[in-house]
């Protein structure tokens, strides 16, 4: 049974759903804020975060994959828009279409053949479509957008609601691919209006919102910051964090003389020091690289983590702690509003989409509603 001894992951819906509150208000006057809720929500749990977002107002949300889709559709009914940001399935348009869920797709030949199939089953078939604007990802290449543009007649037949496309560098503002981006996303989104002119555009993601009003256009699409990375790196993290971690201390020990820590021998605690083993380790999403490098947190101070991560348990030196302090400790945190899912990202050589994506499934869950 999954209790507090596992670990305890708390996450605070208000947080996110504030945030949410927060980057509309940042948002060009009649810009929509949709909401990101693909890979389970960024690892927080999709069916507790999207009813928190959904009462905030958000109707549109983007996920990664068409079961994601069809799990949202069951639990939210039609009152929102569900699209699915990496197309759909060849032969698995029908079902796509008929649980209401928008792919985008990045092709002629995909765009071609969901009109045809939906239109000769008589579903209706709304979909977005991506174009690469310079990212080099996903998304229609510019010649193959031109070649759309000419189509009058698929034109007039697809339902295309949405032009998407992503930017490569919005978390670095000074970077000149971002206004090459826009500039080419613009253009291209001025001539596909010209002809459909129902078609709402899509560029900005959580940090795109804070590169400005030019980047917002009809609908925004912030993940990462509703869940309280920081779309601003470098300075101040405008956004409130979302998840704590705590984890169960199961042994604590004495080190009588200068000793190696861990898998490998990798590093050396001093004779004198004090050591907690806490239950949670890689298998948790307490990411390896973090060995000999981040920390935990406990009695408003930081405590190193020594030697090697392994896969159950991550060994802290506690030593800082006055006596009182280690007899009483019966957890370490390693997410915290002081230990932010930046700064674990930074120990562990990553971004903080990967530290949430990773936070495992052993914790027992609490979901703060206020
Ligand atoms: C196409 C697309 N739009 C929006 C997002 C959300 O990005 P962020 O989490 O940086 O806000 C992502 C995330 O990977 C994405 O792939």
């Amino acid at each position: 049974m999954n209790d507090f001894r596992e670990g305890l992951l708390s996450i605070n819906l208000q947080s996110i759903a504030d945030n949410y509150l927060d980057l509309t208000k940042r948002l060009a006057t009649g810009t929509r804020c949709g909401a990101v809720v693909k890979a389970d929500a960024y690892g927080l749990g999709m069916s507790q975060v999207v009813p928190a977002l959904y009462r905030q107002g958000c109707r549109d949300f983007f996920v990664a994959t068409q079961t994601e889709g069809e799990r949202l559709r069951k639990e939210l009914g039609d009152s929102v828009r569900i699209v699915i940001l990496t197309g759909v399935r060849a032969g698995a348009e029908l079902e796509c279409a008929r649980a209401g869920l928008m792919p985008t797709l990045f092709t002629l030949e995909q765009l071609r053949n969901w009109v045809d199939i939906c239109a000769s089953a008589k579903v209706e078939a709304p979909c977005a479509v991506k174009i690469d604007s310079g990212m080099t990802r996903l998304g229609m290449a510019p010649e193959e957008f031109d070649e759309l543009l000419k189509d009058s007649q698929l034109l007039h037949s697809a339902e295309i609601r949405l032009l998407l496309s992503h930017l490569a560098c919005a978390d670095e503002p000074q970077h000149p691919q971002n206004d090459f981006q826009l500039r080419s996303f613009k253009e291209a989104g001025e001539k596909l209006r010209a002809l459909c002119p129902e078609v709402q555009l899509s560029l900005a993601n959580s940090s795109g919102i804070f590169l400005g009003e030019d980047y917002h256009f009809d609908i925004a699409r912030p993940g990462s910051a509703l869940y309280g990375v920081n779309p601003i790196p470098g300075t101040p993290n405008p956004m409130r964090p979302a998840v704590s971690l705590s984890l169960p201390i199961v042994q604590k020990r004495y080190v009588s003389r200068e000793q190696w820590v861990g898998y490998g021998a990798t590093q050396q605690i001093a004779a004198g020091s004090w050591l907690a083993v806490a239950r949670g380790g890689y298998a948790d999403g307490i990411i390896r690289a973090q060995g000999g490098r981040g920390c935990g947190w406990a009695y408003g101070r930081q405590l190193p983590i020594i030697g090697r991560i392994s896969m159950d348990s991550t060994t802290f030196d506690i030593s800082a702690l006055s006596q009182e302090e280690r007899e009483s400790l019966q957890s370490i945190e390693v997410l915290n509003k002081d230990l932010t899912v930046d700064e674990v990202a930074e120990y562990a050589g990553t971004i903080g989409y990967e530290v949430l994506t990773s936070l495992g499934h052993r914790y027992f869950r609490r979901y703060i509603k206020s």
